[in-house]
């Protein structure tokens, strides 16, 4: 299961996921776009279904229909996160709320709804959280000047819980067999303005933002058994930029 599936990064590890033979759930706000992505996946029968995973009902039922049609939960990659672009001084603490809701509480949400599921099979599993650079360093003012998607303080905090709450469940899931590491990925190009792509890549060893599908690999490495004796880590993908 995949969620916030039919945006950027989701629909990379939806297409990874179904080229290696999973039955992939692909899961977003939108049901004709989930539904609509899943019948494009190579492979196996695919299901597109809503879930908001700020709301525990919603993921309560994705989990039933798992249950109910796949019999059985093996990944859980929480991809499902929201940005707020404001200055920090204009920030409503709703909007602040609502980021901590969804990025941390979706993923909260999904791993205790989800290793339910998994602990039923018998199986294991493998959960991914995907984090941020910005999780784990704060971001740099001086980089956004053309472009007005500042980062921001409630999205970094939102994110630097999802690592820590990776440690946490990696712990606490280790005797059902469940595996949980986190994705933290760097700036990853979207048609950002030249200004900002070139600033920020001044920042980075490899010069340049991520490609959308560069983080397959990883997501791959952390679903399958070639990561098996690997829980509760943080793997940092980003052209080297917290290297110096
Ligand atoms: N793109 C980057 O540069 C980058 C860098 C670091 C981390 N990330 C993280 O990667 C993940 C994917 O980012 P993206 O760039 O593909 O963003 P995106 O906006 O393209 O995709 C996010 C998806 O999440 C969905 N979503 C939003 N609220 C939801 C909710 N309540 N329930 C379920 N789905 C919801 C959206 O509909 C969207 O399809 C996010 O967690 C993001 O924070 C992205």
């Amino acid at each position: 299961m995949v969620t916030g599936a039919t945006g950027q990064l989701g629909r990379q590890f939806c297409q990874a996921l179904a080229a290696a033979g999973a039955e992939v759930w692909v899961t977003d706000l939108e049901q004709a776009r989930c539904q609509q992505l899943a019948e494009t996946l190579p492979g196996p029968q695919h299901h597109g279904w809503v879930v908001d995973v700020g709301e525990p009902q919603s993921v309560q039922a994705v989990m039933g229909k798992i249950a109910a049609r796949s019999g059985r939960l093996d990944i859980l990659i929480n991809n499902a996160g929201i940005a707020v672009f404001e200055p920090f001084e204009e920030r409503s603490f709703a909007d602040f709320m609502r980021v901590l809701q969804v990025n941390t509480g979706g993923t909260f949400l999904c791993i205790q709804q989800g290793s339910q599921l998994m602990r039923q099979s018998g199986q294991g599993g493998s959960i991914i959280n995907i984090g941020s650079i910005y999780g784990v360093v704060s971001s740099d003012p001086r980089i956004y000047t053309d472009c007005n998607r500042k980062n921001s303080e409630c999205y970094s905090a939102s994110k630097a819980g999802i690592i820590q709450m990776t440690r946490y469940f990696a712990v606490h899931l280790a005797p059902y067999g469940i595996r949980v590491n986190c994705i933290s990925p760097g700036g990853v190009y979207n048609r950002q303005g030249e200004d900002f792509v070139a600033h920020y890549s001044r920042g980075v060893p490899m010069a340049r933002m991520g490609q959308e599908e560069e983080l397959n690999g990883a997501a791959l490495f952390l679903a399958s058994e070639e990561s098996s004796y690997m829980t509760g880590q943080n793997l940092i993908i980003d052209g080297g930029r917290l290297s110096w």
